[in-house]
């Protein structure tokens, strides 16, 4: 097992700055998630901590050693991708055994770790087939196995569930999420889904533009977005962000709604307000926050959005339980409590952590 530490660690490709000064440190155990949209250097910063590319500045520490300049092998880490990048001609057995062989282990050594990996990742009765013989699911699951019987210091994963349907992305999830219980490993785990972060994750690392937006909880990223980006980036459906205005007298000044007190925090540099959909709820005109017309109704199954539009166009989204019972065009008012009304400056900036 083991910590990896990022300093100041930066990459460029020619002119582009892709990862733009990330200070990390994972801790010995801990399941990082990096999440964000498409191109922000997720992949990038995975291979750089394997090793797979080189940083244009800064360090990188695994367990205190500097390995900046080591190469892959010498890091003491695995990777999975998501193309399992399996040998097509080998037995799931061999591919598993692959790496043991080339290290040059012993053959009772290598079956006794094949058997093991296999058995933690259910993979005991396909041990003999081929690679073109299996499920997407379980092709990954043998990559994956690959990499545990390496006994790496830590995992690196880079969207390893996307080539997968959802209902099979689910049960992997689960099972890599047993995986780390079990081998209590350092995983390090690219995304763009943010319920495989919000679910897997010890801390979740936001990304955007290579650089940090928040690292934190789950739990702490869902309830105190520090920014706007990641306000909206957590959740779905996302937030709902309105302008206001804000005054030293402590009045938060919805637009086309009401004045609010705000005694909970300095809201003097207010510019948005921001509601989870889940947050807002039905009520009468006078205790209204907001009202609107209902463009159109999605009905989930376990609840409904409705999308409601606002006077000034804006169009916002609410999520009520189960089947709504309003149908659209209808004008609807809503509310929300105070404590679930998150606060953003001019600069996107979080007025209330
Ligand atoms: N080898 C490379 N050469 C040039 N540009 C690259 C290379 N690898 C990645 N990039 C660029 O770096 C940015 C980040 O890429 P990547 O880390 O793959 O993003 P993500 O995994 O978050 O989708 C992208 O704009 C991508 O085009
Ligand atoms: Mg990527």
């Amino acid at each position: 097992m083991a910590s990896i530490q990022l300093r100041q660690v930066k990459k460029t490709f020619g002119p582009v700055n892709v990862i733009q000064g990330i200070d990390l440190h994972i801790n010995d155990g801990e399941f990082v998630v990096f999440v964000g949209p498409s191109g922000c250097g997720k992949s990038t910063l995975l291979r750089l901590i394997a090793g797979l590319e080189q940083v244009s500045a800064g360090y990188i520490l695994i367990d205190g050693n500097d390995v900046t300049h080591a190469p892959p092998y010498d890091r003491g880490l695995s990777m999975v991708f998501q193309s399992y990048a399996l040998y097509p001609h080998m037995s799931v057995y061999d591919n598993i055994a692959f790496s043991l062989r080339t290290q040059g282990m012993d053959k009772g050594s290598i079956a006794r770790r094949v058997d093991e990996a296999a058995r933690m990742l259910q993979l005991g009765d396909y041990l003999d087939r081929k690679p073109k013989a299996l499920s997407g699911g379980q092709r990954q699951r043998v990559a994956i196995g690959r990499a545990v019987v390496r006994n790496p210091s830590a995992f690196l994963f880079d969207e390893p569930l996307s080539n997968l349907d959802a209902a099979l992305r689910a049960d992997t999830r689960l099972e890599i999420a047993r995986l780390h219980k079990q081998l209590g490993s350092t995983m390090v785990y690219v995304t763009h889904d943010q319920t495989e972060a919000m679910t897997l994750a010890d801390r979740i690392v936001v990304l955007q533009g290579g650089r940090i937006m928040q690292a934190n909880t789950p739990y702490d990223l869902y309830e105190r977005p520090d920014n706007t980006f990641v306000a909206e980036f957590i959740g779905s459906p996302k937030m709902n962000l309105m302008a206001c205005a804000g005054d030293s007298a402590q009045h938060l000044h919805i637009a086309n709604g009401p004045t609010l007190e705000a005694p909970a925090f300095h809201c003097a540099t207010a510019h948005q307000i921001g509601i989870r959909p889940e947050h807002l709820s039905l009520c009468g005109a006078d205790t209204a926050l907001l009202q609107g017309s209902i463009e159109q109704i999605e009905y989930l199954g376990a609840d409904s959005c409705l999308h409601v539009k606002r006077e000034d166009g804006s169009m916002i989204t609410v999520r009520v339980a189960g089947r709504s019972r309003c149908a659209p065009g209808e004008t609807v008012h809503l509310t929300a409590a105070l404590e679930s009304v998150h606060v953003f400056d001019v600069a996107g900036q979080s007025l209330r952590r």
